[in-house]
């Protein structure tokens, strides 16, 4: 089938790199010409576990390709995914700017039928705003070419990218015209080969089910996050209370992980733009709003616990950070715990010595050339001269570290673990000061 899939970020490049591996005609389209040059060469702007083997392969072998060229895009696909941003505005609302230019792009080049598919994260509301944008566009052109806008979320998690588009847990499609449903099951037959899993839907509750379901993950978390506050107070230990409750599979053990706040390009953004939206039409989302407070909350805690062991004023002081990426298995370090974490410290005084596996190019390019923040090599050359281990992602590879080279290469045998990485018995016994999130009895030890 011939797709086409405009703006070549993280959901879309992935989407159209696995429609192509099961042997879709796919034409990307970006207006970034340097983009897609490299994509050409095979340098891919985001790191994503076997993402680069399988653009690669799937160019050379002609089934994948990239152009800034609009209008060969909108012949190429009769289906024309919109995989474009859709960064929050001041008020924190979805912008649609982009969205819809691509909607008028299509109307404006189109000369047969055409289904549009929202790949982006978008509002409720927003394919009736692609279809009056195409709408009025095909009539500046007088025009009239039928065309049909499919809402079609995307569920993938970063790090996890391309295992998730291949194997989905469910594609959901949002349509009025049955008619299209054909047309997205040729699209979709080989991820749905055991089993059916589209979930048929009118276009609103398509749209709404994205939201909803990166908010209910995020209130787990924010929940958790409660929860251990409590924990911490109360003397109790959050990684116990977490394996009492998962066990329930009426709550799973799935995103019910105490730490130091969630980041990532969607929840942050999601949740605020769920609570715009409700905002908008009247409604005042309590329960969304804690969620977020208790988040903004939640990425003080490490700045906190410093305070409490070194005080306010960090001048002086050296921190050893593992973990800059908002999750593991990403670069990405959008709303990243780590930045509100280095920020506080610096803005105490203090120096940071920071380790990621993958996240460094990244963070010098956010924040440039700084004396206050070093990018070591290693996370053991990172702990050199340190006054205290901070970790904030939890990468595999920080899960097992040498204990003794930790001790002896610090200045103090401090840690301050934001992912509860840690058995806090252990760790005292080790005779290190071990602060963690919501695990009360190793915090009153520590203080
Ligand atoms: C999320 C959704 O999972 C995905 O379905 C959607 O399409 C996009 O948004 P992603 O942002 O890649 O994916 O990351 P995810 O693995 O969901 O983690 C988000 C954040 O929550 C991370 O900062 C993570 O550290 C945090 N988290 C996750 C917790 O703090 N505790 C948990 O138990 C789980």
């Amino acid at each position: 089938m011939k797709v086409t899939v405009f703006g070549i970020g993280y959901v879309g490049l992935v989407q159209a790199a696995v429609l192509a591996e099961v042997g879709h005609d796919v034409m990307c389209i970006d207006v970034d010409e340097t983009k897609v040059e490299n994509l050409k060469k095979g340098n891919i702007p985001i790191y994503e576990p076997g993402l680069t083997p399988l653009v690669t392969k799937n160019y050379e072998e002609g089934r994948l390709n990239f152009s800034t060229d609009a209008r060969l895009g909108v012949e190429h696909g009769t289906m024309q995914f919109i995989a474009v941003g859709t960064p929050p505005d001041e008020d924190g609302s979805a912008d649609l700017k982009y969205v819809l230019a691509v909607a008028r792009t299509i109307a404006q080049h189109m000369t047969s039928h055409k289904v549009v598919l929202d790949k982006s994260t978008v509002p409720v509301g927003t394919a009736e705003k692609v279809r009056a944008a195409m709408d009025e566009t095909l009539k500046s052109r007088g025009v009239e070419i039928p065309f049909d806008v499919v809402s079609n979320p995307e569920f993938l998690k970063e790090g996890a990218a391309v295992a998730d588009c291949k194997r989905p847990e469910r594609i959901v499609v949002g349509t009025d015209n049955e008619e299209v449903v054909d047309l997205l099951r040729e699209l979709y037959e080989p991820f749905n080969r055991n089993h059916d899993r589209m979930i048929l839907m009118d276009i609103r509750s398509a749209e709404l089910t994205k939201y909803a379901a990166n908010c209910m993950l995020a209130t787990k978390i924010s929940f958790m996050n409660e929860i251990a506050n409590l924990a911490e107070h109360l003397g109790a230990d959050i990684e116990k209370v977490r394996q009492g409750i998962g066990s329930d599979s009426r709550i799973g053990y799935h995103f019910i992980y105490a730490g130091c706040g969630y980041g990532g390009s969607c929840f942050p953004k999601d949740v605020q733009a769920l609570i715009r939206t409700a905002q908008q039409i009247g409604y005042e989302p309590r329960l969304l709003r804690a969620v977020e407070d208790i988040n903004d909350d939640q990425k003080q805690k490490l700045p906190q616990y410093i305070a409490r062991h070194f005080g306010e004023d960090l001048k002086g002081k050296t921190f050893a950070l593992w973990g800059l990426s908002f999750k593991p298995n990403t670069d990405d370090m959008r709303e990243a715990s780590s930045r509100v974490l280095m920020e506080e410290l610096w803005k105490r005084g203090a120096t940071v010595q920071a380790y990621d596996p993958e996240a460094m190019d990244e963070t010098q390019r956010i924040y440039g050339h700084r004396d206050d923040l070093r990018l070591m090599g290693t996370k053991e050359a990172a702990l050199h001269k340190a006054d205290a281990l901070i970790i904030c992602t939890e990468w595999q590879s920080f899960r097992a570290p040498d204990l003794e080279f930790i001790q002896q290469t610090l200045n103090q045998p401090v840690i301050f673990d934001g992912r509860n990485l840690f058995d806090p018995d252990r760790l005292s016994r080790r005779g290190f000061t071990y602060y963690a999130i919501g695990r009360g009895a190793s915090l009153k030890q520590a203080s």
